[in-house]
C-alpha cells in the first residue's frame, strides 16, 4: 500500500520489537526500505531469534537490556551509535500489565508496572534524544501506550502509566518542536497478539462482541499506523495520540469487572 521507499536511510529503534505489535513494526519498516532497524528487550535468545528472522527483511540488529535500567538503555545508545552512527525514529512499544482488581494490587505490582510503562518509557526517550535527537536536531517518537479514554477499569497501574506517557507525549511535543523532534502516540484497544497471553482466557471470552466494529485489531493494523507517523507522510503531525480501536473507546469498557 505504501512505498517501499517510504522509510529510506531511516535508522529506527523498537523496543519489544522482538514480539507481537513490536515485531510487526520492525518488519514493515524493513519492508518500507528502512536502513537498519534495531530492536531492544530483555530475553536474548527469543531476541536473537526474532533478529534473525526480520534479517529476511533487511538490515535488523537487537540488544537485550531492560528498559528500567537507565545504565543499560545508555549502553544502548553507545550500541546504535557505534553500529549506526546515528537514530532517527524511537518507538517505544516495550511494556506489560496483569489485570487485578485495584484494592488487590501490591506495592511491588504497582512499582512493577509503572516502572515499565511509565519510566522505562522515559528513560528511553531522553536519554535517545539527548545522546541523537537533540544534537541533530531531528528525530521522531512514538509512543505505544493503550486505551485510556475512559480510564483504565480492571487495570489501574497501566492506566495511569499511559496517561502519563500520553501527557509527556504532548509536553514533549511543544518542547522538542524547535529541535525538529515529533512525538506521538498509538493507543491500540484490544490486539490480537502475544501480549493477550498473559491474560485468563475468561477475560477475553466474547471481546469481540464488546467492540462496535466485533472484531480484534491485528498487529499489522497497529504497524501500518506507526509506519504512518513515521513517515513523512504525517510530518506535520505531532504531540498527537490517535487510537485504533475499533471504535471501543467510544462505546464502553470491554473487559469485566
Ligand atoms: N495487545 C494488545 O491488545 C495491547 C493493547 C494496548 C496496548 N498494548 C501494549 O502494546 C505493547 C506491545 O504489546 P504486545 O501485545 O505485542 O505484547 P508483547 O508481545 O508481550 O510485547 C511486549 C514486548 O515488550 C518487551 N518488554 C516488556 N518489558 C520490558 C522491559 N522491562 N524491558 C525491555 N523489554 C520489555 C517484551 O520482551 P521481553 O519479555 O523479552 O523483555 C516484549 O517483546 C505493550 O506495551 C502492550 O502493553 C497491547
Amino acid at each position: 500500500m505504501y512505498s517501499t521507499t517510504l522509510l529510506s536511510n531511516q535508522t529506527i529503534l523498537v523496543t519489544g520489537g522482538r514480539s507481537g505489535i513490536g515485531y510487526s513494526i520492525a518488519e514493515n519498516a524493513l519492508k518500507q526500505g528502512a536502513k537498519t532497524v534495531f530492536i531492544a528487550s530483555r530475553d536474548a535468545e527469543k531476541l536473537n531469534e526474532a533478529c534473525e528472522k526480520l534479517k529476511a527483511f533487511g538490515d535488523c540488529r537487537c540488544f537485550s537490556l531492560d528498559i528500567r535500567q537507565p545504565e543499560q538503555v545508555s549502553k544502548l545508545a553507545d550500541f546504535i551509535a557505534a553500529e549506526s552512527g546515528r537514530l532517527d525514529i524511537l518507538i517505544n512499544n516495550a511494556g506489560g500489565q496483569f489485570p487485578s482488581a485495584a484494592e488487590d494490587i501490591s506495592i511491588n505490582g504497582w512499582n512493577a508496572v509503572i516502572n515499565n510503562n511509565l519510566n522505562g518509557t522515559w528513560y528511553m526517550t531522553q536519554i535517545m534524544a539527548k545522546r541523537f535527537f537533540i544534537a541533530q536536531q531531528s528525530g521522531n517518537v512514538i509512543n505505544i501506550i493503550a486505551n485510556i479514554f475512559r480510564g483504565f477499569p480492571g487495570m489501574v497501574h497501566t492506566g495511569a502509566a499511559r496517561a502519563g506517557v500520553d501527557n509527556l507525549t504532548k509536553t514533549l511535543a511543544v518542547e522538542w518542536a524547535r529541535n525538529n523532534i515529533r512525538v506521538n502516540a498509538i493507543a491500540p484497544g484490544i490486539i490480537a497478539s502475544t501480549g493477550l497471553e498473559n491474560y485468563p482466557p475468561e477475560l477475553l471470552k466474547g471481546i469481540s462482541d464488546r467492540i462496535p466494529m466485533k472484531r480484534l485489531g491485528s498487529t499489522q493494523e497497529v504497524a501500518d499506523l506507526t509506519l504512518f507517523l513515521m513517515s513523512p507522510l504525517s510530518s506535520f503531525i505531532t504531540g498527537e495520540t490517535i487510537y485504533i480501536d475499533g471504535g471501543q473507546r467510544l462505546w464502553g469498557d470491554v473487559f469485566e469487572l
